[in-house]
């Protein structure tokens, strides 16, 4: 079985427990230290090949969330994830070692992906490692796609103590209104989801697959079930949908029929043994990752 999860801040579960029942796991929107009303509208724009959205962490922070929100998202019957997010490593520290104390708590996603956090393999690395010391429960990072070597942090906070990958969150893009030439979303850009983020997603995926033996929850543009077995072909042991949600509440069960189908048409008994199908002989071996470093070596050769 492949799990699927929604992908953080695109479901709200207590307005939406039948969706959010369907998934394997409900991850939340990122709770930070402090409530925070997020950036002033225009927060989403569409486009042509995904949506944009500056929603800015908008979340009641983390006292009003361990008491109102946690114990209803308990109710709901299926394991939780809660995304963490702040502005410094101590802030996670902090974060993890409140939700460590809860039994409702399945896991924490580290979003060490916010645009307002650098994100250097050392400082995501730092962060995991100040709520590794927090906290037993399972810590997954989640990665920015706009990582100038997402594999090299991949494998900086698998050293660190992360427990799995979140791969990926958005990528910034801009969105400019037909009549007025003006930025459509209030912050100008914004973070840019849905289809034509799934290149870009399945090649982190897929770097990061081979550079950790960390389990990976695959998420980008995830809209059909061929979609979520190529994240599990380059890598991924979980799926998660975020921008195909709002179109679709139903995803998760249409999603989950489809993958299996997809799996059978292609003569995979279960599943599972596509995960890391494209890794294999005979698979897509001539990756822009391994080119790049076999290249060079066979040009010194010819010369
Ligand atoms: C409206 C919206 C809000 C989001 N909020 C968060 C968030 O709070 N924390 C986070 O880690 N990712 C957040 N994301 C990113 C998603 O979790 C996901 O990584 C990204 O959208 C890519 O998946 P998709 O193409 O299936 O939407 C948000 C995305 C959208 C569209």
């Amino acid at each position: 079985m492949i799990p699927i999860l929604n992908a953080s801040g695109c479901l709200d579960a207590l307005t939406a427990p039948d969706v959010a029942r369907s998934l394997d796991a409900f991850v939340t929107k990122t709770v930070t230290p402090l409530p925070r009303e997020g950036n002033a509208p225009v927060r989403i724009a569409e486009t042509e090949a995904g949506m944009l959205n500056s929603i800015g962490l908008a979340n009641p922070g983390i006292d009003a969330f361990l008491e109102h929100h946690l114990p209803r998202l308990a109710e709901l019957g299926v394991p939780i994830w809660v995304s963490i997010g702040g502005f410094a490593a101590e802030d996670y520290a902090a974060l993890a070692g409140l939700l460590d104390t809860r039994d409702e708590v399945a896991a924490m996603e580290l979003n060490v992906s916010c645009p307002n956090v650098e994100e250097t393999p050392e400082s995501a690395a730092e962060v995991v490692a100040a709520a590794r010391a927090q906290t037993a429960k399972r810590l997954y990072a989640k990665l920015s796609p706009a990582l100038p070597d997402v594999a090299a942090t991949a494998a900086a906070v698998q050293s660190a103590g992360a427990d799995g990958l979140s791969l990926v969150n958005t990528i910034r893009g801009l969105a400019l209104d037909p009549g007025t030439l003006r930025p459509v979303l209030g912050t100008g850009s914004g973070g840019y989801s849905g289809p034509a983020l799934r290149p870009i997603a399945l090649a982190a995926v897929f770097a990061c697959a081979r550079a950790t033996q960390l389990p990976i929850v695959g998420m980008g543009g995830v809209a059909t079930g061929r979609d979520a077995l190529e994240f599990v072909a380059a890598g991924a042991r979980s799926v998660a949908l975020g921008t195909a949600l709002f179109a679709d509440p139903e995803a998760p069960q249409r999603i989950r029929r489809e993958l299996e189908a997809e799996a059978a048409r292609l003569g995979i008994d279960s599943v599972e043994d596509a995960i890391g199908a494209a890794h294999r002989d005979g698979g897509a071996s001539d990756t822009l990752d391994s080119s790049l470093r076999v290249w060079p070596r066979k040009a010194l050769q010819i010369r």
